[in-house]
């Protein structure tokens, strides 16, 4: 029986049905599960057990992998992971071992981002593989960037048609600051590159509010009172909007979202639980704006 797409009882992401993971997609299922991903953004596939490389090999129908976050900011501080996972694959994890965090983000709240907006080329996609989740909290949820564009009143997006954001490296998504980086104490010179807040999804050619994350952020161009007033009421629209998917996880879960269009966030849980979630990247491209030759 072909595998069937149904949407989710939400306003973005579809479930997955009957489709077997972990041996070869053909060509055409390849191309259908691709555009499925591109309009609806998050899709679901539950009960899967995928190994390592299973993991791997199926993030690979969507695009060419991306190194880990890690990699892409070479922590001088280690990862915690053991030498036996492979280095495509990022441990979610609150678990410790002989008093060692095993992953990453522990079990803390992770705020609306996406994922590493911090370099020149952020990912164009993500997939997270639920291996234990605990009983209550650590949902995932999704927001859709290009209804938040559309609904953003034209004064504000008269404000920023054109305008470049910068994407501070230096704060994972829980507001840990990363060993390597001093403290921001003035958002226009942190280190990290500059994109156009409104961005055109490569793909679909959809128009996308491009936030990044708001910790650090800075507008480039108005002082720094302006852009953080700015930064306020893109921020104050975005949440306002309902265009979310919430997440609620179980063990064999797994979700992949377009980190071009989507913003994500984590809930907090009880540390008392297990939390254990493998994590693929897919790469991307420099985002690009209407208004760039
Ligand atoms: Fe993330």
């Amino acid at each position: 029986m072909p595998y069937q797409v149904s949407p989710l009882k939400a306003p973005i992401g579809a479930e997955v049905l009957n489709l077997k993971l972990q041996g070869e997609i053909g060509d055409e299922d390849r191309s259908t599960l691709r555009q499925a991903w591109f309009e609806h953004k998050v899709l679901l596939f539950r009960g899967q057990t995928l190994t390592f490389q299973q993991q791997i090999s199926f993030t690979q129908v969507f695009g060419e992998l991306e190194a880990p976050v890690m990699h892409l900011l070479k922590y001088s501080d280690g990862t915690g992971q053991k030498s036996s996972v492979p280095p495509e694959i990022t441990i979610v994890s609150n678990i410790k071992e002989n008093g060692k965090a095993i992953g990453q983000l522990g079990h803390g709240e992770a705020y609306w981002h996406s994922d590493s907006n911090f370099i020149e080329e952020p990912p164009a996609g993500a997939m997270l593989h639920g291996i234990e989740t605990p009983p209550k909290g650590g949902n995932t949820s999704f927001i859709d960037m290009v209804s938040v564009l559309e609904t953003l009143p034209p004064d504000l997006r008269a404000a920023i048609e054109g305008r470049y954001c910068k994407h501070d490296p230096s704060l994972s998504s829980t507001g840990q600051k990363r060993k390597d980086y001093d403290e921001v104490t003035d958002v226009s010179k942190s280190l990290g590159p500059e994109h156009p807040l409104i961005r055109t999804h490569p793909v679909t050619k959809q128009q996308i509010l491009f936030l990044g994350r708001r910790a650090n952020a800075y507008i480039v161009g108005l002082p720094i009172d302006e852009s953080e007033d700015l930064l306020d009421k893109l921020w104050a629209h975005t949440m306002a909007q309902n265009c979310v998917y919430e997440h609620v996880w179980q063990p064999g879960d797994i979700l992949l979202w377009d980190n071009r269009a989507v913003m994500h966030r984590r809930d907090s849980f009880d540390d008392s639980h297990r939390r254990l979630m493998h994590k693929t990247v897919l790469k991307g491209d420099k985002p690009f704006s209407a208004y760039d030759a």
